[in-house]
């Protein structure tokens, strides 16, 4: 038997699992959000409210969860949410989980701000590997950054646009959260970036932030951007119709519904609920994404039922990394593909695309 019994059977299971072997740190910089973290359970939360309409008697004997995403090929309609400094997990950080999201055929976003170079993790992968920018002060560095990401192979960016500064997290601030002796923003290395110190009073990361990355980006930036790079660009952290509009007027190849999972601005609201008026908004001219929350396969298929093409799963991959490395995120997303399967199936529908109209209601 390939796994344990008292091995976690669902994601939730894994967060407890993950809080049991992590250092407390660590740990909190995981799992926290903003302020009171009313987004961080709100984004749930949201997903609790949702009741599903299902249909009967449709054939489901035969069911395929492949998608479509920038003319890229996926196994299943979720990606690896990027997310910073996973060596913090496990000594492997971003290379096991891009071999774990590799393993299930689907693609990872990897962090500006991993502890891997870009081009150890785009080795490493089987599939699509997209790289998530913050744009720097140092536009240099910035630009820098966009062309080592192309020639890497990386295939698409994901511009992050929910963190002009960062939220405050407070048990970050408590635990002065910084990266243990060793480990460091790796592509930022070159430029001169790359440690993240122990700060008096404050998040180490909040300072990083503050002095580092640009807080007055406008859209005339994700135009400057474009004109750095061939790649399709997704816009990140967009939670309504206009913004999302914008977006895409100003050429990006689709949006990411986000807060952040709840750690930028607290009582942001929730995303499920935000996404309706984002797809409306993109009317079919771009991809729409959506992470924050998704625990559940029934959470994907709400989204998907709501008009998402595809989602990014966030902190269970983590806690996925630190429980056991490579195997773990693999098992993860193992469980997560299997609820999506099941959902699908008791839908009432074959594939992602064949969801029936009106199976999700707010009652
Ligand atoms: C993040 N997230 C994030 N987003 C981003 O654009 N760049 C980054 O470097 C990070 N780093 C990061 C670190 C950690 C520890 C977490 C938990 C999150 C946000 C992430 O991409 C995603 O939006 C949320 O994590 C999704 O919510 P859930 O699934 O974690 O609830
Ligand atoms: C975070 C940043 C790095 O959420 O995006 O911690």
């Amino acid at each position: 038997m390939p796994h344990a019994p008292d091995a976690p059977i669902n994601l939730l299971e894994y967060e407890r699992a993950a809080e049991r072997v992590m250092e407390r740190m660590a740990f909190d910089y995981y799992a926290s959000g903003a302020a009171d973290e009313l987004t961080l359970r709100g984004n749930r939360a949201a997903y609790e409210r949702l009741r599903l309409r299902y249909r009967v008697l449709a054939g489901v004997g035969e069911r395929s969860l492949e998608v479509e995403l920038l003319g890229q090929r996926l196994a299943l309609p979720v990606l690896v949410a990027p997310m910073a400094f996973q060596a913090l997990a496990h000594a492997e950080g971003e290379l096991a989980t891009a071999r774990a999201a590799s393993a299930l055929g689907t693609a990872l976003v990897l962090s500006t701000l991993s502890n891997t170079a870009l081009e150890d993790v785009v080795a490493a992968s089987a599939h699509p590997v997209w790289f998530q920018l913050y744009v720097y002060r140092d536009r240099g560095a910035t630009a820098a950054l966009v062309r080592r990401a192309e020639a890497a192979g990386c295939q698409a960016l994901v511009l992050t646009v929910d963190a002009p500064l960062l939220g405050r997290r407070e048990r970050d601030v408590k635990n002065r959260f910084h990266l243990p002796p060793g480990l460091e923003a790796k592509n930022l290395h070159a430029a001169g970036y790359g440690a993240l110190e122990r700060v008096e009073h404050d998040s180490g990361l909040a300072a990083y932030v503050a002095s580092l990355l640009d807080p007055d980006l406008t859209w005339d930036d994700l135009t400057w951007l474009r004109s750095l790079t061939s790649l399709p660009v997704l816009v990140k952290g967009v939670v309504r119709g206009d913004d999302a509009g914008l977006a895409l007027d100003h050429g990006a190849a689709g949006v990411v519904v986000s807060n952040h999972g709840g750690r930028q601005l607290d009582t942001a609201v929730a995303t499920i609920d935000a996404l309706p008026e984002v797809v409306d908004a993109v009317a079919g001219r771009g991809a729409v994404l959506i992470d924050g929350g998704i625990r559940r396969g029934t959470d994907v298929i709400k989204a998907l039922a709501l008009g998402a093409d595809a989602v990014l799963l966030g902190r269970p991959a983590l806690w996925g990394l630190a429980v056991d490395g490579q195997r773990g995120v693999t098992r993860v997303l193992e469980l997560l593909r299997d609820e999506v399967d099941q959902a699908l199936a008791l839908c009432g529908a074959r594939s992602p695309r064949d969801l029936p109209p009106g199976l999700v209601v707010r009652p």
